[in-house]
């Protein structure tokens, strides 16, 4: 081989041999212990309302330094009360199924705040229906939605992260559907996607933790928001109740916030690549 390509090579070689360097989450000398999201920025989509809003408010409550929703409709009443408590939650109108949006929303936050600290890819839909009844139309707007919505959410966030040399932590919320069905009302595609969900942050948590970002997951089961209207109307809903077993009853969606707050905070700087499965034990699967 002749000198100059034998340098090339060693060259490139030695480029592609650099190792990125490593960024640890290892918490410093001095770290408190206290579990808090003091001075962080969280950004939320789809917490205009439900379980999106429930999770806003366990993070205002426990220091988060600003909440912003990235929700497609306007914020209703129930936003407007929590805003009057806390003034440092916020909303940006945001549809994730455009990578456009999302990442203009994101540089917003940016640029108001100078950081994000944390992201939860919360926004999704779900259609009861028949397994045997469903279009390709359908289950391409709930991939689009859920799926695609929640990968670029998270990509988009994470270089970000990378781009600001912040140690982030991005949550998704999944479902008790990933790993079995729901009972109740079935949707076989819904819970296709909500196991996509999952599964992805298993390889996310994989390939960003060489930049400090943690990627977890969360599967709620039965919460009070309007994606389960139907369940409470159902007239043999206290019998269906004490067949599924565990606790019967719907959760308060602020009872998922603890585990969002744990996981965007700095006291989980070794969890990664988990699901928080919280859903009273209903329906023991
Ligand atoms: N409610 C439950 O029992 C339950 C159980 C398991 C998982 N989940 C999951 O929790 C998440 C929240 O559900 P929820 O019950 O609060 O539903 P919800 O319908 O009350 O709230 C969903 C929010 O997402 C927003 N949204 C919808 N499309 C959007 C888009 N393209 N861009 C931005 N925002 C958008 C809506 O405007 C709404 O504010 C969903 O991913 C859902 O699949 C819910």
């Amino acid at each position: 081989m002749p000198p100059a390509a034998t340098e090339s090579a060693a060259s490139s070689a030695s480029k592609t041999e650099t190792p990125t360097p490593y960024l640890t989450t290892m918490p410093a000398d001095d770290f408190s212990w206290q579990i808090t999201l003091a001075q962080k920025v969280i950004a939320i989509t789809g917490a205009n309302r439900g379980i999106g809003l429930g999770i806003a408010e366990v993070c205002l409550a426990n220091a988060a330094k600003m909440v912003y929703s990235l929700d497609l409709m306007e914020p209703g009443e129930e936003f407007e009360a929590l805003q009057n408590r806390f003034p440092n939650l916020k909303y940006i109108q945001t549809d994730v199924t455009s990578e456009e949006s999302v990442e203009n929303a994101i540089n917003k936050v940016v640029e108001e705040t100078g950081r994000i600290d944390g992201l939860v890819a919360n926004a999704g839909m779900t259609k009861h229906q028949p397994a045997l009844k469903f279009e390709r139309a359908e289950l391409e707007k709930l991939f689009n939605l859920n799926v695609f919505g929640a990968y670029f959410c998270a990509q988009i966030a994470a270089r970000k992260f990378i781009e600001l040399g912040i140690k982030g932590s991005i949550v998704m919320t999944s479902s008790m559907t990933s790993y079995r069905p729901n009972r109740a009302a079935p949707s076989a595609p819904y819970g296709a996607t909500k196991a996509a969900v999952r599964n992805m942050c298993h390889t996310l948590a994989m390939e960003w933790s060489q930049h400090g970002i943690r990627v977890n997951s969360i599967s709620p089961g039965f919460v009070r928001t309007a994606m389960t209207y139907y369940v409470e109307k159902s007239p043999d809903w206290d019998l269906k109740m004490q067949y599924y077993g565990g606790m019967p009853r719907l959760a308060d969606p602020r009872e998922l916030g603890g585990a969002y707050v744990y996981l965007m905070s700095d006291a989980s700087s070794y969890t990664t690549g988990i699901d928080i499965p919280i859903a009273g034990i209903v329906g023991a699967w």
